[in-house]
């Protein structure tokens, strides 16, 4: 049984547009997130994904309720450090995560500002480079590499820290599918081989499907949770919200309607192709 790395409870955050108006913008959410699992975090535009994600590393604190990050408090001042530490954050755009002129050096950003020694950094940006498949860019300029590339190397600069946690806030958005692909398996490399609890924001539903567990958030709190293929048996309540099913989960239902007995768990590309060649 794997143990919670972040517990949510009863978190509520509110937006204040000046005046007396407000938007609540989470209510009432509570959640845990396990070491080392892969979750994917979804729901239509407004639904809290960005702002519930802000909180794991504190760049929100909340209005009402608590985020225990590895038991501390996001609260507490003190915590602050630590926590920016463990948890590491990646955004929809990879150019407004450039600091630097040289993708080595740009690595190495956060990692530095740990005040750790120099031989410490160059070792985790080696080591960072490595797991990203970024060695052959090392001496590159950041803003000249394609957006795939991009991503990746935001992605390098925040392992350069060693977090326990990566949380991603839609970072395919601006890729291509290829790019897309690879930033999954490089995510999915990272928690297999370094054991880092992945916190994916996303409106692909083909990349979700591929999480240990999915999260579906409407207006502010989650409304579904539990494994991928558990979560897109609710059709209509998906539906609903406007969310799609995968396409491999769309094609098995119109063939089960036309009545081929196909398995009611299908929903990757690979689960059919391994339902059609069996
Ligand atoms: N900076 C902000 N100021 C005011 N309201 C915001 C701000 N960011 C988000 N909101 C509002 O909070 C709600 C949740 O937004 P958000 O967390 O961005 O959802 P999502 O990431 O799922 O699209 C929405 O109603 C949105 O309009
Ligand atoms: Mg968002």
């Amino acid at each position: 049984m794997k143990t919670a790395f972040i517990q949510i409870k009863e978190l509520t955050y509110i937006y204040h547009l000046g005046g007396p108006s407000e938007q609540i913008a989470l209510s009432g959410v509570n959640l845990e997130i396990k070491k080392g699992e892969f979750l994917a975090l979804v729901g239509p535009n407004g639904s809290g994904k960005s702002t519930l994600a802000r909180h794991l590393n504190a760049l929100l604190l909340p209005f009402a309720g608590s985020v225990l990050v590895d038991g501390m408090d996001t609260r507490q001042p003190e915590n602050l450090w630590e926590i920016r530490r463990r948890v590491g954050m990646v955004f929809q755009n990879p150019d407004n995560q450039i600091v630097s002129s040289l993708v080595e050096e740009d690595i190495a950003f956060g990692a530095e500002n740990l005040g750790l020694p120099p031989e410490e950094v160059r070792a985790r940006v080696d080591e960072a480079i490595t797991l990203t498949g970024l060695s052959k860019y090392r001496n590159h300029a950041p803003h000249l590499l394609s957006g795939g590339l991009k991503q990746r190397l935001a992605i390098a600069g925040v392992l350069a820290m060693r977090p326990d946690c990566l949380v991603l806030d839609e970072p395919g958005a601006m890729l291509d599918p290829s790019g897309r692909r690879e930033l999954m398996s490089t995510l999915r490399k990272l928690q297999i081989s370094m054991g880092v609890t992945v916190v994916l924001l996303t409106h692909q539903m083909e990349e979700a499907a591929k999480a240990d567990k999915m999260v579906v958030m409407s207006e502010g709190r989650p409304v579904l949770a539990g494994m991928p293929v558990e979560v897109f048996s609710n059709d209509r309540l998906l539906q609903d919200l406007g969310l799609e099913l995968p396409v491999a989960a769309k094609i098995a239902r119109r063939l089960s309607r036309r009545g081929f007995l196909v398995p009611k768990n299908i929903i990757t590309v690979e689960d059919m192709v391994s339902y059609l060649c069996r």
